[in-house]
């Protein structure tokens, strides 16, 4: 796909990836079904009622769903066992065609996907020693545990045979097939066209939301959604800030944490930081450097068997020795990381898994982002580190350090103290017009080079000046 903007083609769309959607779904299957032999029952969840049941939250299904099924299906089921799928969910009524138009039969999407048999949603009813995950939406989850006759917990809390199912799919969504990369590399295509608009109509804008409609004109004209709330704020330094009420005042910096999911659902997650007025100040400029040596070097170690935990480390010390270059921190960059003085400025973890959802199976909890057997830091500086696995190829993960001075962290009396002598406040004061930059890419990993799916988007200073300056 070129970055341009395309005019949506729908069924162009599904002609594309139809001839190999069911091989590549029969692929995953047998995938599991080497892990996991028990039965497998797995839902996509159903609309969620905004006020009253007829006005719904644009629905999206369950991602575990999405993976084997390859449709967001709404009210569907699917059953797995030894490489075979049965679809199940109900025709539409002659009312759902009234209001919502004449949609596909069960027969039709079952033949699609490459189902082995259809039937309707009752069909279940009475099956029960099977595996599943639990969805979302507390309605299906109820239905869930209707079906089954048992609680549905979400994995990390789940019974055993839930939990096994849990780590057999992480294993699978960890490392992504041709056909997701195919996907992810689409929507990465549309986010970065989505933030060259949201750049270039800056210099007309007065608030933070012309911006947004700005780049998400781009993802709504290709007949598909964000792959999370946008984050479009000249208070870059609340992590995840989703106002879009300030005005754009030169001097500032705007920073842009948006990506699209491509019509399939596999999702993209870039961040950009520019310049209100074009240009970056001096001192933006210097923080802007540091935490772009930081993203520069972290991907470049972004190969099979190094730790993810050691990028964020890389990160922490990279950005550590620039900001003692500033004269911002005193110290050795070593001794700054080992006592997370750094987090006072990079306060999150370097970044995530990507996939069907932006933090990829987050719904799992750890399961997905820790190996067997590790846990959660309490430390400063790593609590918020979402990923602790050694890398293989196949892998998508963001990088996205940064840097921020939020007023919580940095006015904590107990910080304050703990870090008295590391930190120069006296010339933090002349960073004031540097609330938070982050750099935000997303990465796979291979045998090889690293590849940058959103690489076209350029991440230099001045090529971002120029970017914003295109329509000034
Ligand atoms: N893009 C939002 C996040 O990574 O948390
Ligand atoms: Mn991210």
């Amino acid at each position: 796909m070129s970055t341009s903007l395309r005019s949506p083609s729908p069924s162009s769309v599904q002609a594309e990836i139809a001839p190999s959607l069911a091989a590549t779904l029969k692929h995953r299957r047998e995938k599991l079904a080497q892990q996991f032999s028990h039965p497998v029952i797995l839902w996509s969840g159903q609309p969620q009622p905004r006020n009253f049941p007829a006005n719904v939250y644009p629905f999206r299904a369950n991602s575990h769903f999405l993976y084997f099924a390859g449709r967001s299906l709404q009210n569907a089921a699917i059953r797995l066992e030894h490489g075979r799928l049965e679809l199940y969910m109900d025709n539409p009524s002659a009312a759902s065609a009234l209001w919502h138009g004449i949609a596909a039969t069960r027969e039709d999407i079952a033949e699609h996907i490459g189902a082995d048999a259809a039937f309707p949603l009752a069909e279940l009813n009475g099956t029960t020693d099977v595996a599943t995950v639990a969805v979302q939406d507390y309605a299906t989850r109820g239905y869930q545990a209707r079906v089954l006759k048992r609680e549905i917990l979400p994995a990390h809390r789940a019974q055993s045979l839930d939990q096994s199912l849990a780590q057999a799919i992480v294993q699978l969504r960890l490392i992504h097939d041709a056909g997701a990369i195919a996907e992810m590399r689409d929507a990465a295509a549309i986010s970065i066209a989505a933030h060259k608009a949201g750049m270039a109509a800056t210099s007309q804008a007065t608030h933070e939301s012309q911006v947004r409609a700005a780049l998400e004109h781009v993802v709504m004209a290709h007949n598909t959604i964000c792959a999370y709330n946008s984050i479009v704020t000249v208070h870059g330094e609340v992590l995840h800030n989703e106002h879009y009420h300030h005005p754009l005042t030169p001097g500032e910096l705007l920073l842009v944490d948006a990506g699209a999911e491509a019509p399939s659902g596999w999702a993209s997650d870039i961040t950009r930081t520019w310049p209100v007025s074009g240009r970056f100040s001096t001192t933006q400029r210097d923080v802007y450097d540091i935490v772009l040596a930081a993203h520069d070097a972290c991907i470049e170690q972004m190969r099979p068997g190094v730790e993810y935990r050691e990028i964020h480390l890389l990160a922490a010390r990279t950005i550590a020795e620039g900001l003692v270059s500033l004269g911002i921190l005193n110290g050795h960059p070593e001794t700054l990381v080992e006592t997370d003085a750094y987090a006072l400025f990079f306060p999150h973890g370097i970044g995530h898994l990507l996939g069907l959802d932006v933090h990829d199976m987050e719904d799992l909890g750890d399961l997905s982002g820790y190996a067997n057997g590790r846990t959660r830091s309490d430390r400063f500086g790593l609590c918020y580190l979402r990923l602790d696995r050694p890398l293989k190829a196949g892998m998508v993960c963001t990088i996205e350090p940064g840097f921020y001075q939020v007023p919580a962290i940095l006015n904590d009396p107990e910080r304050r103290s703990r870090y008295e002598g590391m930190v120069n406040w006296e010339r933090l004061a002349q960073f004031a017009d540097v609330r938070g930059i982050r750099i935000e890419d997303d990465v796979r990993v291979t045998e090889a080079e690293p590849e940058v799916l959103t690489a076209e988007l350029p991440t230099a200073a001045a090529a971002i000046e120029d970017l914003v300056q295109t329509n000034a």
